[in-house]
């Protein structure tokens, strides 16, 4: 588990990398594939999305720009999963820049095979490692400009801890992973009370003066969902 793509290593790449930013970009991406997205195409930069999304049909496009929590002027939405409808994302392609988790997207782009993860798949994510089975894994939390976060901390524990129910993985094979070890211990501890854990999270406090308590609501669900959004071209997502 990494916390941030600032302390992920640029010199290796793990042959699976799954993104987390459960605040809200994951989140907004599986449940945009989910409600009948084309792909989800991710942007560090905002200029590059609307000069890239501008060759795209108008019709077929939807622009999703978040800086510090509130929408970028210029965009159709902002980065609440719950504008992710299918009357609004259906058909069309969601071009996508936030302020950290498509950061941490394009950060894993080179790894052989790339997944977006939040609470809301987490099963679904669980069930397609258990089949691929990769040698090496990393969950990259995207964090808070170069920050650990709760929420993405509790989701990575979520995914390991499953992951070592549904494939036998023991503590002891994960001797000398501090992060992993800590974060299964982060999820044990709040796992009945994630939303709680959202509140706590300073993220979810930005989240909550900019009046999303109805994001974090959705975002703190678990398995909800089946849809995995996995890495098609770089920085390019589909529904697996
Ligand atoms: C991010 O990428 O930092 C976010 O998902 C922030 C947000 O919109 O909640």
């Amino acid at each position: 588990v990494y916390h941030t793509p600032e302390l992920t290593p640029s010199d290796r790449v793990a042959d699976c990398a799954i993104a987390v930013d459960v605040l809200r970009a994951t989140t907004t991406m599986v449940t945009a594939l989910d409600a009948g997205a084309e792909a989800v195409q991710v942007f560090s930069d905002i200029e590059q999305l609307k000069q890239v999304s501008e060759q795209w049909p108008s019709e077929k496009r939807i622009r999703a720009g978040e800086r510090g929590g509130s929408m970028v002027d210029g965009c159709d939405m902002g980065n609440s999963p719950l504008d992710c409808t299918p009357d609004r994302v259906s058909g069309r392609r969601l071009f996508i820049s936030t302020t950290n988790g498509t950061r941490a997207l394009q950060c894993v782009a080179k790894a052989p095979s790339v997944l977006a993860a939040a609470l809301i798949n987490r099963r679904a994510v669980v069930e397609l490692l258990a089949r691929k089975r990769p040698e090496t894994l990393w969950i990259v939390g995207s964090g808070w400009e170069g920050s650990f976060s709760l929420e993405d901390t509790v989701c990575a524990g979520a995914i390991a801890h499953s992951l070592q129910e549904m494939t036998g993985i023991s503590l002891v094979d994960l001797a000398g992973n501090d992060e992993t070890i800590a974060a299964i211990a982060l999820y044990l501890q709040w796992q009945d009370r994630l939303l709680e854990l959202m509140h706590h999270a300073s993220h979810g406090h930005r989240l909550l003066r900019l009046n999303n308590s109805a994001d974090l609501e959705y975002c703190a669900q678990t398995d909800i969902l089946t849809t995995v959004p996995v890495q098609k071209e770089p920085g390019v997502l589909v529904k697996q």
